[in-house]
């Protein structure tokens, strides 16, 4: 039988579904990876835009943020449930976020990945640039991604 796992993709709607994304990343990032809470909750969500992978029963299984910056977008905080990985759900937000930026009127989105994940950002288009350095104690490398 094909494990197939059917949800969608969009922006986060309403409180409670924020707070699911807030939780969500502190289970990835603070609990899973040790992120500092200090690092993780930065004081710029309010400004940012979240987008969200939830299931077809309703469950948030993913989320990212995207700041709108002049013409570039950060885009920051892709968590996956880990139960929920290698399903193509990154991937799914990550191409949202290209429209999004676009819709937004910005052409270039930047983000500081983890280097393990290098993979899933050039899938998407991202190219590195500079050095890797540390970010919360793991290594991250910079890359960007021009829209047409
Ligand atoms: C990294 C993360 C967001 C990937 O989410 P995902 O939904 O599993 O990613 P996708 O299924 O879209 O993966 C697409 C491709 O990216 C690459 N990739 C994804 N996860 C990877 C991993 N753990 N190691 C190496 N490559 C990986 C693979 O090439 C993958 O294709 P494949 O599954 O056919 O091999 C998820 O593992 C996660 O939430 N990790 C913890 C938080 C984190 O590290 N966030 C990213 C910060 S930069």
């Amino acid at each position: 039988m094909t494990d197939v796992l059917a949800y969608e993709v969009r922006r986060v709607q309403g409180e409670a579904e924020m707070a699911a994304v807030l939780e969500l990343r502190r289970d990835v990032f603070c609990v899973e990876q040790g992120v500092p809470v200090r690092e993780e909750v930065d004081g710029r969500d309010g400004e940012g835009m979240h987008l969200v992978a939830v299931s077809s029963d309703g469950e948030l299984l993913a989320t990212c943020r995207l700041l709108f910056v002049g013409p570039t977008v950060q885009f920051s905080r892709l968590a996956v449930r880990q139960n929920a990985r290698r399903r193509g759900i990154a991937t799914a937000l990550l191409a949202l976020a290209d429209e999004e930026t676009r819709a937004g009127g910005a052409r270039r989105l930047v983000l500081h990945a983890q280097t393990y994940a290098r993979s899933l950002y050039e899938a998407a288009g991202y190219e590195p640039r500079g050095r890797v350095f540390m970010e919360a104690a793991i290594e991250h490398i910079a890359m960007e991604k021009y829209l047409q």
